[in-house]
């Protein structure tokens, strides 16, 4: 067992030096400060593996050397920043992923649609897109059997690698396995130049995918959301940064907003305006009205 992981361990250091724990420790402060990544010892490998692969292309040799051009903040340093983003962050995704919590979110829109309101939906840390296009379906299909109503869904995500890929919105088969024929046949064609299932333009054209930061969350100006859903994001933030970061991501909501959180997402207070949805499948909550609800 233990020569498994010397094993284990020299082939991770055949390309460059080993992490020491200090610069380990400066690291981890690095990510979290700035991606909010909570990246705890055991991970320490997978970080170290990563930076080797940055090292290999780069002109430094040391891990500091590496951190202190980044800490740089200059306009290449940040383009460099954002391939070590790529290379940390995990961006696996699929259409209707919770299916549960897809349910919550159409039973809300049918509500709103009833009380003729337009839809805003915000899909926080949305990879390549399949998050965000699911609940571009879920609103479109509601308004369709409401026979009115019209919607756009915000996504915003760190990876400009995986944001590019939303925005095209091209997709094989087997990432569409999970979509009835039905669905399938009226949101999605053929394109010929990617040999890929792509979105149709109408329901592209109502989704805006945009770099973001969780991180940076107070800064940005979208509000009023009837929707947001936040799954498999902060379940890499530390748990400082999610007690932070909860009252910023509730105050996005309209008046009666629907925040849903992935399973295991986030098990700390919730700001007082935020009542838990009566469904044990789901963790969702309901930004309490504090005005009448008005067609907006
Ligand atoms: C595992 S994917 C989840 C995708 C989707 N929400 C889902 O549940 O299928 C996590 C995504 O969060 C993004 N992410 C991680 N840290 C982020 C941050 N600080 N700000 C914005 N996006 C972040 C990653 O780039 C990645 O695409």
């Amino acid at each position: 067992m233990l020569a498994a992981v010397m094993d284990s361990r020299s082939d991770l250091n055949m390309f460059g030096p080993e992490l020491s724990e200090q610069e380990f420790m400066a690291w981890q402060l690095l990510l979290e400060e700035r991606l909010g990544m909570a990246l705890p010892e055991f991970r320490r490998p997978f970080l170290q593996m990563a930076l080797q692969r940055r090292l290999r292309v780069l002109p430094f040799e040391q891990y500091w050397q590496y951190r202190d051009f980044l800490n740089s903040s200059t306009a290449v340093s940040q383009i460099e920043w954002l391939e070590l983003v790529d290379q940390l962050t995990i961006q696996e995704t699929h259409f209707f992923r919770d299916p549960d919590a897809f349910a919550q979110v159409e039973q809300h829109l049918n509500g709103l649609l009833a009380m003729g309101r337009q839809l805003s939906l915000w899909s926080l840390g949305c990879s390549t897109g399949e998050e965000a296009y699911s609940l571009a379906i879920l609103a479109s299909e509601a308004c369709r059997q409401a026979s009115d109503g019209r919607f756009a869904v915000y996504a915003n995500d760190i990876s400009s690698q995986a944001l590019a890929k939303a925005r095209l919105g091209c997709f094989s088969d087997s990432k569409l396995a999970n979509l009835s024929q039905d669905l399938f046949g009226q949101y999605f064609e053929y394109s010929q130049q990617h040999s890929l299932w792509q979105v149709k333009s109408d329901i592209r054209e109502r989704c805006c995918f945009f770099r973001g930061n969780l991180q940076e969350l107070h800064q940005h100006p979208l509000q009023n959301m009837d929707v947001i859903f936040c799954q498999n994001v902060l379940i890499y933030f530390s748990q400082a940064q999610k007690k932070a970061l909860m009252p910023i991501i509730c105050d996005r909501l309209a008046p009666g907003g629907l925040l849903i959180l992935g399973p295991g997402e986030y098990v700390g207070q919730m700001p007082k305006e935020m009542h838990r949805v009566a469904n044990a499948r789901v963790l969702a909550w309901q930004k309490i009205e504090t005005t009448a609800a008005q067609p907006r």
